[in-house]
């Protein structure tokens, strides 16, 4: 199947699809799942709770820069390979956004005294089970865009 629809946390219609760029060719949103030494590098945001770094295509840089950008000011890693895995649109109360998904390979981590509006790296051997209902984590990893991604990169 080329398209999964299902709801989000916030009841939410999302469309995740991993053909390339469907919905969109210049996304303004990305999200990136890192892997750093076999263990998954996330971000601790201050408000949602732990999640892979993302954020928003700032004027001037493509999605693939976000997506190193947003990697490096929330957790400090420094992506060594990038690669586009697919895209989702979440129809919200405030209209239509559209995120590309990114899987990255880590180089390594830079230590730093600021990321933005996160509380910095977080290493984890294995995401946990119970997901969906801890609360440490982010409404972003509790909807299927986490699940099918994780299966499509064969680690389901
Ligand atoms: P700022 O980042 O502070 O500007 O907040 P914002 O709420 O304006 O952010 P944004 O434009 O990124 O997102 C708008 C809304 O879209 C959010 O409140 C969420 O409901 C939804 N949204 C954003 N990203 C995601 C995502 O990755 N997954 C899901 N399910 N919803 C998202």
């Amino acid at each position: 199947m080329s398209e999964f629809k299902f709801t989000d946390y916030y009841h939410n219609q999302v469309t995740l699809s991993f053909l390339d760029h469907p919905y969109s060719s210049a996304p303004k949103h990305v999200w990136v799942i890192c892997r750093l030494d076999n263990q998954w590098l996330l971000t601790e945001h201050a408000r949602r709770g732990i999640e892979f770094p993302g954020g928003k295509v700032e004027k001037g840089e493509n999605a693939e820069e976000a997506a190193v950008r947003e990697v490096f000011e929330e957790t400090g890693g420094v992506v060594k390979r990038l690669q586009y895995v697919g895209q989702y649109r979440v129809e919200g109360k405030g209209g239509t956004i559209i995120k590309n998904v990114y899987y990255a390979d880590i180089d390594r981590l830079v230590k730093k005294d600021d990321y933005m509006e996160t509380k910095g790296p977080v290493q984890l051997k294995s995401l946990p089970e119970d997901l969906h209902l801890n609360e440490r984590y982010s409404f972003m990893m509790k909807d299927q865009v986490l699940t099918y991604s994780l299966k499509h990169l064969n680690y389901l």
